[in-house]
Protein backbone atom coordinates (compact mmCIF):
# COMPACT_ATOMS: atom_id res chain seq x y z
CA UNK A 1 0.00 0.00 0.00
CA UNK A 2 1.53 3.31 -1.13
CA UNK A 3 2.57 6.44 1.50
CA UNK A 4 1.04 9.72 0.34
CA UNK A 5 4.58 11.64 0.70
CA UNK A 6 3.71 15.98 1.15
CA UNK A 7 6.32 16.59 -1.77
CA UNK A 8 5.62 20.12 -2.40
CA UNK A 9 4.11 23.41 -0.71
CA UNK A 10 3.05 26.85 -1.52
CA UNK A 11 1.60 29.89 -0.20
CA UNK A 12 -0.32 33.48 -1.77
CA UNK A 13 -1.03 36.23 0.46
CA UNK A 14 -2.27 38.99 -1.53
CA UNK A 15 -0.30 42.21 -0.86
CA UNK A 16 -2.84 44.65 0.48
CA UNK A 17 -1.82 44.96 4.64
CA UNK A 18 -5.40 45.94 6.39
CA UNK A 19 -3.52 46.81 10.00
CA UNK A 20 -5.55 47.13 13.11
CA UNK A 21 -5.53 50.81 13.06
CA UNK A 22 -6.95 50.63 10.01
CA UNK A 23 -9.97 48.63 11.16
CA UNK A 24 -10.09 51.51 13.81
CA UNK A 25 -10.77 54.34 11.35
CA UNK A 26 -14.38 52.70 10.69
CA UNK A 27 -15.30 50.94 13.71
CA UNK A 28 -15.54 50.72 17.50
CA UNK A 29 -12.65 49.12 18.09
CA UNK A 30 -9.09 49.57 19.14
CA UNK A 31 -5.12 47.86 18.46
CA UNK A 32 -5.32 47.50 22.47
CA UNK A 33 -8.32 45.15 22.17
CA UNK A 34 -8.02 43.25 18.92
CA UNK A 35 -4.20 42.63 19.58
CA UNK A 36 -4.81 41.75 23.92
CA UNK A 37 -8.17 39.37 22.53
CA UNK A 38 -6.62 37.72 19.93
CA UNK A 39 -2.93 38.92 19.23
CA UNK A 40 -3.99 39.91 15.50
CA UNK A 41 -1.75 42.50 14.32
CA UNK A 42 -2.92 42.85 10.96
CA UNK A 43 -4.46 40.93 7.86
CA UNK A 44 -4.18 40.68 4.00
CA UNK A 45 -7.23 41.72 1.57
CA UNK A 46 -7.58 40.11 -1.72
CA UNK A 47 -7.86 42.39 -4.77
CA UNK A 48 -8.42 39.88 -7.17
CA UNK A 49 -10.75 36.66 -7.35
CA UNK A 50 -9.96 33.30 -4.74
CA UNK A 51 -8.97 31.48 -7.89
CA UNK A 52 -5.75 33.66 -8.45
CA UNK A 53 -4.72 33.22 -5.18
CA UNK A 54 -5.40 29.69 -5.46
CA UNK A 55 -3.46 29.57 -8.42
CA UNK A 56 -0.81 31.44 -7.56
CA UNK A 57 -0.15 28.81 -4.46
CA UNK A 58 -0.82 25.52 -6.42
CA UNK A 59 1.75 26.71 -8.87
CA UNK A 60 4.59 27.22 -6.29
CA UNK A 61 3.58 24.28 -4.64
CA UNK A 62 4.13 22.36 -8.12
CA UNK A 63 7.31 23.86 -8.42
CA UNK A 64 8.77 22.87 -5.14
CA UNK A 65 7.92 19.50 -5.96
CA UNK A 66 9.37 19.49 -9.56
CA UNK A 67 6.01 18.80 -11.20
CA UNK A 68 4.23 19.52 -14.18
CA UNK A 69 0.83 20.13 -13.58
CA UNK A 70 -0.30 17.76 -16.23
CA UNK A 71 1.13 14.75 -13.74
CA UNK A 72 -1.15 15.62 -11.11
CA UNK A 73 -4.13 13.61 -11.24
CA UNK A 74 -6.96 14.85 -8.32
CA UNK A 75 -7.22 18.99 -7.10
CA UNK A 76 -8.84 18.71 -3.78
CA UNK A 77 -10.01 22.50 -2.93
CA UNK A 78 -10.95 23.45 0.66
CA UNK A 79 -12.78 26.78 0.73
CA UNK A 80 -16.12 28.50 1.66
CA UNK A 81 -15.46 31.28 -0.43
CA UNK A 82 -15.93 30.02 -4.27
CA UNK A 83 -15.93 32.36 -7.12
CA UNK A 84 -19.14 31.26 -8.19
CA UNK A 85 -21.71 28.53 -7.49
CA UNK A 86 -20.81 26.79 -10.69
CA UNK A 87 -18.41 25.91 -11.65
CA UNK A 88 -16.22 24.98 -8.80
CA UNK A 89 -13.20 26.21 -8.29
CA UNK A 90 -11.17 23.62 -8.39
CA UNK A 91 -11.93 23.36 -12.04
CA UNK A 92 -10.83 26.68 -12.36
CA UNK A 93 -7.89 26.03 -10.88
CA UNK A 94 -7.29 23.10 -12.93
CA UNK A 95 -7.89 24.77 -16.25
CA UNK A 96 -5.50 28.16 -15.37
CA UNK A 97 -2.47 26.10 -14.40
CA UNK A 98 -2.85 23.03 -17.02
CA UNK A 99 -3.83 20.09 -15.04
CA UNK A 100 -6.03 18.35 -17.78
CA UNK A 101 -5.58 14.91 -16.16
CA UNK A 102 -6.63 16.18 -12.79
CA UNK A 103 -10.23 15.39 -11.79
CA UNK A 104 -11.72 18.46 -9.77
CA UNK A 105 -13.18 18.82 -6.23
CA UNK A 106 -14.59 22.02 -4.39
CA UNK A 107 -14.79 20.97 -0.56
CA UNK A 108 -16.30 23.13 2.17
CA UNK A 109 -15.85 22.49 5.68
CA UNK A 110 -14.52 26.15 6.41
CA UNK A 111 -11.35 26.41 8.05
CA UNK A 112 -11.37 22.50 8.72
CA UNK A 113 -10.92 21.99 4.62
CA UNK A 114 -7.62 21.65 3.69
CA UNK A 115 -7.32 18.97 7.32
CA UNK A 116 -10.04 17.58 5.53
CA UNK A 117 -8.51 17.31 2.08
CA UNK A 118 -5.38 15.90 3.35
CA UNK A 119 -7.20 13.15 5.09
CA UNK A 120 -9.21 12.37 2.42
CA UNK A 121 -6.48 12.59 -0.32
CA UNK A 122 -4.02 10.74 1.38
CA UNK A 123 -6.49 7.96 1.52
CA UNK A 124 -7.21 8.12 -2.26
CA UNK A 125 -3.67 7.76 -2.25
CA UNK A 126 -3.02 4.27 0.31
CA UNK A 127 -5.88 3.28 -1.45
CA UNK A 128 -4.21 3.54 -5.12
CA UNK A 129 -7.27 5.19 -6.87
CA UNK A 130 -5.04 8.20 -7.21
CA UNK A 131 -0.74 9.20 -7.40
CA UNK A 132 -0.56 12.77 -7.29
CA UNK A 133 -3.04 15.61 -5.72
CA UNK A 134 -3.19 19.10 -5.42
CA UNK A 135 -4.44 19.57 -1.94
CA UNK A 136 -5.53 23.44 -1.90
CA UNK A 137 -6.90 25.36 1.16
CA UNK A 138 -7.87 29.21 1.28
CA UNK A 139 -10.48 31.77 1.62
CA UNK A 140 -11.25 35.33 0.55
CA UNK A 141 -13.37 35.93 3.71
CA UNK A 142 -13.39 39.20 3.04
CA UNK A 143 -15.58 39.32 0.07
CA UNK A 144 -17.99 38.06 2.47
CA UNK A 145 -17.41 39.77 5.75
CA UNK A 146 -20.41 42.05 7.66
CA UNK A 147 -18.36 45.35 7.64
CA UNK A 148 -20.57 46.26 10.50
CA UNK A 149 -19.82 43.32 12.66
CA UNK A 150 -16.35 44.61 14.62
CA UNK A 151 -16.75 41.14 16.73
CA UNK A 152 -16.25 39.28 13.63
CA UNK A 153 -14.36 41.41 10.99
CA UNK A 154 -11.44 42.58 13.12
CA UNK A 155 -10.95 38.42 13.35
CA UNK A 156 -10.31 37.30 9.55
CA UNK A 157 -7.84 38.28 6.65
CA UNK A 158 -7.58 36.37 2.89
CA UNK A 159 -4.47 34.10 2.10
CA UNK A 160 -4.43 30.27 -0.13
CA UNK A 161 -1.96 27.83 0.32
CA UNK A 162 -1.69 24.17 -0.77
CA UNK A 163 0.80 20.96 -0.61
CA UNK A 164 1.41 18.52 -3.05
CA UNK A 165 0.75 14.72 -2.54
CA UNK A 166 2.99 12.01 -4.01
CA UNK A 167 2.61 8.39 -3.80
CA UNK A 168 5.39 6.46 -2.47
CA UNK A 169 6.77 2.91 -1.71
CA UNK A 170 8.99 4.80 1.83
CA UNK A 171 7.11 5.48 4.99
CA UNK A 172 5.85 8.43 5.64
CA UNK A 173 3.45 11.49 5.07
CA UNK A 174 0.08 11.50 7.41
CA UNK A 175 0.19 8.63 9.33
CA UNK A 176 -2.11 9.39 11.57
CA UNK A 177 -5.40 11.31 11.20
CA UNK A 178 -9.28 12.05 12.83
CA UNK A 179 -11.50 14.55 11.55
CA UNK A 180 -15.47 15.13 13.06
CA UNK A 181 -18.52 17.31 13.46
CA UNK A 182 -19.42 18.33 16.57
CA UNK A 183 -23.68 17.76 16.59
CA UNK A 184 -26.09 21.10 17.68
CA UNK A 185 -23.25 23.59 16.79
CA UNK A 186 -24.12 24.64 12.96
CA UNK A 187 -25.69 28.03 14.31
CA UNK A 188 -21.77 29.06 16.37
CA UNK A 189 -20.70 30.35 13.28
CA UNK A 190 -23.12 30.29 10.11
CA UNK A 191 -23.21 33.32 7.09
CA UNK A 192 -27.11 34.15 6.50
CA UNK A 193 -28.73 35.15 3.50
CA UNK A 194 -26.74 33.86 1.21
CA UNK A 195 -27.86 30.21 -0.08
CA UNK A 196 -31.22 28.07 -0.72
CA UNK A 197 -32.41 28.81 2.91
CA UNK A 198 -33.05 32.42 2.20
CA UNK A 199 -35.23 34.36 -0.14
CA UNK A 200 -33.99 35.54 -3.23
CA UNK A 201 -37.06 37.67 -3.67
CA UNK A 202 -35.14 40.85 -1.53
CA UNK A 203 -32.33 42.26 -1.25
CA UNK A 204 -30.37 40.97 1.95
CA UNK A 205 -28.44 39.10 0.18
CA UNK A 206 -26.41 42.08 -0.43
CA UNK A 207 -25.89 42.13 3.38
CA UNK A 208 -24.70 39.42 4.73
CA UNK A 209 -24.83 38.62 8.26
CA UNK A 210 -23.35 36.41 10.97
CA UNK A 211 -24.28 34.29 13.81
CA UNK A 212 -21.10 34.23 15.66
CA UNK A 213 -20.97 32.82 19.16
CA UNK A 214 -17.15 33.46 20.09
CA UNK A 215 -16.70 32.60 23.26
CA UNK A 216 -18.87 29.65 22.55
CA UNK A 217 -16.45 28.22 19.69
CA UNK A 218 -13.20 29.55 21.62
CA UNK A 219 -14.29 26.90 24.72
CA UNK A 220 -15.20 24.27 21.69
CA UNK A 221 -11.88 24.72 19.37
CA UNK A 222 -9.63 23.98 22.52
CA UNK A 223 -11.78 20.91 23.40
CA UNK A 224 -12.49 19.71 19.89
CA UNK A 225 -8.40 20.16 18.69
CA UNK A 226 -7.26 18.71 22.10
CA UNK A 227 -9.31 15.68 21.48
CA UNK A 228 -8.58 15.14 17.85
CA UNK A 229 -4.48 15.47 18.78
CA UNK A 230 -4.26 13.00 21.72
CA UNK A 231 -6.34 10.44 19.36
CA UNK A 232 -4.17 10.56 16.52
CA UNK A 233 -1.33 10.41 19.16
CA UNK A 234 -2.93 7.85 20.63
CA UNK A 235 -3.49 6.14 16.99
CA UNK A 236 0.48 6.46 15.87
CA UNK A 237 1.11 4.88 19.36
CA UNK A 238 3.47 8.78 20.06
CA UNK A 239 2.87 10.99 22.88
CA UNK A 240 3.40 14.59 22.16
CA UNK A 241 6.91 14.32 23.25
CA UNK A 242 7.16 12.83 20.03
CA UNK A 243 5.71 16.29 18.65
CA UNK A 244 8.50 18.41 16.99
CA UNK A 245 6.32 21.01 15.85
CA UNK A 246 3.07 21.49 16.22
CA UNK A 247 1.08 23.93 13.46
CA UNK A 248 -2.30 24.54 14.48
CA UNK A 249 -5.58 25.86 12.95
CA UNK A 250 -4.50 30.36 13.89
CA UNK A 251 -7.44 31.75 15.03
CA UNK A 252 -6.25 33.47 18.15
CA UNK A 253 -3.54 33.45 20.24
CA UNK A 254 -5.30 32.73 23.21
CA UNK A 255 -6.61 29.49 22.01
CA UNK A 256 -3.52 28.57 20.68
CA UNK A 257 -1.99 29.32 24.43
CA UNK A 258 -4.63 27.16 26.17
CA UNK A 259 -4.66 24.03 23.69
CA UNK A 260 -0.55 24.47 24.14
CA UNK A 261 -1.32 23.89 27.86
CA UNK A 262 -3.74 21.41 27.87
CA UNK A 263 -2.05 18.90 25.60
CA UNK A 264 1.74 20.30 27.42
CA UNK A 265 3.23 21.18 24.17
CA UNK A 266 6.19 23.87 24.77
CA UNK A 267 5.41 27.46 23.09
CA UNK A 268 9.05 27.23 20.55
CA UNK A 269 7.38 24.20 19.09
CA UNK A 270 4.29 25.65 17.88
CA UNK A 271 3.96 27.64 14.67
CA UNK A 272 2.28 30.92 15.12
CA UNK A 273 1.75 33.32 12.35
CA UNK A 274 -1.66 34.73 13.33
CA UNK A 275 -0.43 37.95 14.42
CA UNK A 276 0.33 38.76 10.53
CA UNK A 277 -2.43 37.24 8.70
CA UNK A 278 -5.14 36.66 11.08
CA UNK A 279 -7.80 34.27 11.24
CA UNK A 280 -7.34 32.83 6.75
CA UNK A 281 -9.89 29.90 7.59
CA UNK A 282 -9.06 26.99 4.97
CA UNK A 283 -5.79 29.03 4.36
CA UNK A 284 -4.02 28.71 7.98
CA UNK A 285 -2.55 25.35 8.34
CA UNK A 286 -1.07 25.00 4.40
CA UNK A 287 0.37 28.82 4.73
CA UNK A 288 1.46 28.34 8.19
CA UNK A 289 3.37 24.79 7.24
CA UNK A 290 4.72 26.49 4.21
CA UNK A 291 6.40 29.44 6.70
CA UNK A 292 7.67 26.91 8.91
CA UNK A 293 9.64 25.09 6.02
CA UNK A 294 11.06 27.76 4.95
CA UNK A 295 12.24 29.06 8.05
CA UNK A 296 13.76 25.40 8.63
CA UNK A 297 11.10 24.47 11.08
CA UNK A 298 10.85 21.33 9.44
CA UNK A 299 13.59 18.76 9.71
CA UNK A 300 13.57 15.25 7.65
CA UNK A 301 11.47 12.52 9.66
CA UNK A 302 10.24 15.34 11.70
CA UNK A 303 6.79 14.70 13.60
CA UNK A 304 4.45 17.33 12.29
CA UNK A 305 1.19 17.77 13.76
CA UNK A 306 -1.91 20.13 12.62
CA UNK A 307 -5.11 20.81 14.46
CA UNK A 308 -7.95 22.36 12.85
CA UNK A 309 -11.82 23.83 13.98
CA UNK A 310 -14.23 25.49 12.21
CA UNK A 311 -17.68 26.26 11.10
CA UNK A 312 -19.77 22.88 11.42
CA UNK A 313 -18.62 22.80 14.07
CA UNK A 314 -16.04 20.78 11.90
CA UNK A 315 -12.89 19.45 13.74
CA UNK A 316 -9.83 17.24 13.06
CA UNK A 317 -5.91 16.79 13.43
CA UNK A 318 -3.50 15.44 11.27
CA UNK A 319 0.15 13.57 12.23
CA UNK A 320 2.79 13.96 9.46
CA UNK A 321 6.13 12.37 9.80
CA UNK A 322 7.90 14.16 7.31
CA UNK A 323 10.20 12.72 4.52
CA UNK A 324 13.66 13.52 3.50
CA UNK A 325 13.24 16.54 1.63
CA UNK A 326 12.31 19.99 3.09
CA UNK A 327 13.48 22.41 0.74
CA UNK A 328 11.72 23.22 -2.69
CA UNK A 329 12.91 21.48 -5.79
CA UNK A 330 12.57 24.55 -8.24
CA UNK A 331 10.78 27.84 -7.54
CA UNK A 332 7.85 29.70 -9.82
CA UNK A 333 7.46 32.55 -10.75
CA UNK A 334 3.65 32.99 -10.50
CA UNK A 335 2.18 36.02 -8.93
CA UNK A 336 -1.42 37.35 -8.45
CA UNK A 337 -1.93 40.59 -10.75
CA UNK A 338 -0.64 43.86 -10.03
CA UNK A 339 -2.40 45.33 -6.91
CA UNK A 340 -2.29 49.28 -7.08
CA UNK A 341 -4.93 49.54 -4.09
CA UNK A 342 -4.73 49.67 -0.31
CA UNK A 343 -6.55 47.29 1.79
CA UNK A 344 -8.81 50.33 2.88
CA UNK A 345 -9.45 51.42 -0.78
CA UNK A 346 -10.13 47.98 -2.07
CA UNK A 347 -12.86 47.67 0.81
CA UNK A 348 -14.51 51.31 0.97
CA UNK A 349 -17.23 50.64 -1.36
CA UNK A 350 -18.25 47.37 1.20
CA UNK A 351 -17.38 49.01 4.53
CA UNK A 352 -19.96 52.26 2.71
CA UNK A 353 -22.77 49.75 2.07
CA UNK A 354 -22.89 48.27 5.23
CA UNK A 355 -23.00 51.48 6.83
CA UNK A 356 -25.16 52.84 4.77
CA UNK A 357 -27.38 49.49 5.95
CA UNK A 358 -26.84 50.26 9.38
CA UNK A 359 -28.48 54.02 9.22
CA UNK A 360 -31.61 53.04 7.27
O1 LIG B 1 -12.03 29.49 13.00
C1 LIG B 1 -13.10 29.60 13.86
C2 LIG B 1 -13.44 31.03 14.01
N1 LIG B 1 -13.81 31.51 15.29
C3 LIG B 1 -12.99 31.67 16.34
O2 LIG B 1 -11.93 31.19 16.44
C4 LIG B 1 -13.55 32.52 17.45
C5 LIG B 1 -13.18 32.04 18.81
N2 LIG B 1 -13.51 33.09 19.77
C6 LIG B 1 -12.64 34.10 20.04
O3 LIG B 1 -11.56 34.14 19.49
C7 LIG B 1 -13.06 35.13 21.06
O4 LIG B 1 -14.23 34.71 21.73
C8 LIG B 1 -13.27 36.54 20.43
C9 LIG B 1 -11.94 37.12 20.02
C10 LIG B 1 -14.20 36.44 19.23
C11 LIG B 1 -13.90 37.49 21.45
O5 LIG B 1 -13.08 37.58 22.62
P1 LIG B 1 -13.74 37.54 24.06
O6 LIG B 1 -12.67 37.72 25.04
O7 LIG B 1 -14.55 36.27 24.14
O8 LIG B 1 -14.64 38.83 24.05
P2 LIG B 1 -16.23 38.93 24.24
O9 LIG B 1 -16.96 38.35 23.09
O10 LIG B 1 -16.57 38.44 25.63
O11 LIG B 1 -16.43 40.51 24.22
C12 LIG B 1 -15.95 41.34 25.28
C13 LIG B 1 -16.33 42.78 24.99
C14 LIG B 1 -17.79 42.95 24.65
O12 LIG B 1 -18.23 44.16 25.24
P3 LIG B 1 -19.09 44.16 26.59
O13 LIG B 1 -20.33 43.39 26.25
O14 LIG B 1 -18.24 43.47 27.60
O15 LIG B 1 -19.32 45.61 26.86
C15 LIG B 1 -17.79 43.12 23.15
O16 LIG B 1 -18.88 43.91 22.69
O17 LIG B 1 -15.60 43.24 23.86
C16 LIG B 1 -16.50 43.86 22.93
N3 LIG B 1 -15.95 43.69 21.59
C17 LIG B 1 -15.06 44.54 21.06
N4 LIG B 1 -14.50 45.68 21.52
C18 LIG B 1 -13.61 46.31 20.73
C19 LIG B 1 -16.18 42.69 20.70
N5 LIG B 1 -15.46 42.88 19.59
C20 LIG B 1 -14.75 44.02 19.77
C21 LIG B 1 -13.83 44.73 19.00
N6 LIG B 1 -13.29 45.86 19.51
N7 LIG B 1 -13.45 44.33 17.78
Amino acid sequence: MPYAQITGWGKCLPPAVLSNEDLAQFMDTSDEWITSRTGIRERRICHCNFSDMAVVAARRALAAANLEADQIDLILLGSLTMDSLCPNTASLVQNAIGAHNAASIDLNSACTGFLYGLHIGTSLIRSGAHRKILVIGGEFISHYMNWARRDVAVLFGDACGAVVLEADEAPGGLIASRIGCEMDTSSAIQITNLGSAYSRLNEDFLYLGWNFEGQEVFKRAIKGMSFACEDVLQRAGLSITDIDLMVPHQANQRILDALAKRLGMPQERIMVNVQRYGNTSAGTIPVALTEALEEGRIKPGDHVLMASFGAGLTWGAALVRWGERVTPLAFSDAELPPCNSTALEILAPHIARYKARMEE
